[in-house]
């Protein structure tokens, strides 16, 4: 049994698939849900418990166990042919496109439901040896739907709080998938479901009342199966007091001021995403291409870095993905490139975090434009990066769960590269007083409703529910 010494009495259990150890100068693109629960766990001293990312060649369970920061964090390797049907097959070839409302790109395989089941088992298995009485559990993301049903099934009766950090699709599409029903019959396992934003709450809601004969009582109970649940939104934040140091850091100095003799008087425009197609990378693209043939006098006065490290590289639509911007960068620096001046500068890699606050920081125009997102978290480090005095303009796509808490951004529809070429010429037009008045109210959110914020009200929403 592990036990953190001089423990709380309620000692927070956090499990999700990929457990980054926590370290604000760590490289790489870990996706928001890593950086979130990185940001949580080294402010409420728990124990994260996940893949460690290796494979082995026959499952033992064996736990690889790190202390950091405040932080333990617990890891089992996986099979081969887990890695293969559960994360790159139930997870991110049907359930990350399904709820990214990509039904083209989701598939349907027998296999992959078998492998997800078999490691929501054996994550389970292993988890009882970890479990104490007292233990809160909070369960993250759409690889361990089924987690509480295995868990409660060995006999865990400790409070299980389960916390989805992509989208939740229409009723339309989700019934697209051979075993909805059962799917979502498991997260009424939990005691609370959280959501990014009321309006995946919402769908989730439709969905139990349209299929599951639900009805929907007060304070986010959900009836639905025979069974009830609470259900809430929470949004999630960044650890922004950290990020705003970031940015403040020697090495994101040192960064900006690399940035600042590169950019040699221009205004750079900064996209920093994983190379996911729900990104909306290849609209943007062509967005700023247009930008480009619509505004010939920006012609070598601006460019675009968009920072993209590859991700779940061994699947062919993220394959198909990165072909196309390969071209498509091809494309528009064939096109508009001069000896001294490059339009679009497409970076293939992680940076570290306070490298990239800089990069923010020196940007005149943050574009983040998924086409669908259940938050996305660069949007709020861009603008906690900015120096308040002279701060860029933030360019956000209306469907990201980001938007609902973000007006004052320009947002935009990513699906129109009109919108996107528009935006940006409005957001390098901007004159000072209007950004500094947006990013005032931006900032002054993205501090109100940070990571601690996201975490105490969710641990406090969980503590409170009542139990049947
Ligand atoms: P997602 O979880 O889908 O990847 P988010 O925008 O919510 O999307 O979170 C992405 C996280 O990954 C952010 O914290 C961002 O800083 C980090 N990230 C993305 N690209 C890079 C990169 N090239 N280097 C370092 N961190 C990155
Ligand atoms: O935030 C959404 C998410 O899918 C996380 O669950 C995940 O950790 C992150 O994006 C990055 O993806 P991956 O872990 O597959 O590299």
């Amino acid at each position: 049994m592990i036990r953190t010494a001089g423990r709380p009495a309620n000692r927070l259990v956090v499990v999700s698939n990929r457990v980054t150890p926590p370290a604000t100068d760590s490289t790489g693109s870990q996706g928001g849900l890593a950086v979130a629960l990185a940001a949580a766990l080294r402010q409420s001293r728990g124990i994260w418990f996940g893949w460690s990312g290796n494979q082995t060649s026959e499952f033992t369970g064996q736990l690889n166990i790190h202390r950091s920061q405040g932080v333990t964090t617990a890891t089992i390797d996986l099979e081969e042919r887990d890695v293969d049907e559960y994360y790159n097959g139930y997870a991110n070839r049907t359930l990350w496109p399904l709820f990214h409302y990509r039904i083209d790109l989701t598939e349907y395989d027998r296999q992959f439901d078998a492998g997800y089941a078999r490691v929501n088992r054996r994550f389970a298995d292993t988890l009882l040896h970890i479990i104490e009485p007292d233990d809160i559990i909070w369960i993250h993301d759409y690889h361990l739907i089924p987690l509480a049903r295995e868990l409660r099934a060995r006999g865990i009766q400790n409070r299980i709080g389960f916390f989805l950090h992509t989208p939740w699709p229409p009723v339309r599409l989700l019934t697209t998938m051979p075993s909805h029903k059962q799917l979502v019959k498991s997260l009424f396992d939990y005691d609370l479901v959280g959501f990014q934003t009321a309006e995946w709450m919402d769908t989730f809601t439709d969905y139990c009342v349209r299929e599951g004969d639900g009805q929907i009582g007060v304070d986010g109970m959900v009836s639905a199966f025979g069974r009830t649940v609470r259900a809430g939104a929470f949004p999630i934040g960044i650890d922004a007091d950290a990020f705003q140091k970031a940015a403040r850091s020697p090495e994101a100095r040192a960064m900006a001021k690399r940035m600042r003799t590169s950019i040699a008087g221009r205004a750079m425009i900064v996209g920093v995403d994983r190379l996911d197609y729900s990104k909306g990378l290849e609209e943007r693209f062509i967005g700023y291409e247009r930008f480009l043939a619509d505004n010939p006098d920006e012609l070598n006065r601006v460019f675009l870095l968009q920072i993209a490290p590859p991700s779940r590289n061994t699947i062919g639509s993220y394959q198909e993905i990165r072909e196309k911007l390969e071209q498509l960068s091809g494309r528009i620096n064939g096109a508009a490139a001069e000896v001294d001046w490059v339009p679009l500068r497409y970076v293939n890699r992680g940076y570290s975090r306070r490298e990239l606050a800089g990069i923010y920081r020196s940007a005149r125009v943050g574009l983040v434009t998924p086409l669908r997102d259940g938050m996305n978290l660069v949007a709020k480090e861009y603008v906690a990066a900015q120096d308040p005095a002279d701060p860029g303009v933030l360019i956000l796509s209306r469907f990201a769960g980001a938007a609902l808490q973000m007006p004052e951004a320009l947002l935009v529809n990513p699906y129109s590269t009109e919108e996107i070429a528009d935006s940006i010429r409005q957001g390098l037009a901007m004159d000072k007083s209007q950004r500094i008045r947006r990013w005032e109210t931006l900032a002054e959110g993205v501090a109100r409703e940070d990571v601690t914020a996201w975490r105490r009200d969710f641990v406090a929403a969980l503590e409170s529910t009542p139990r049947s």
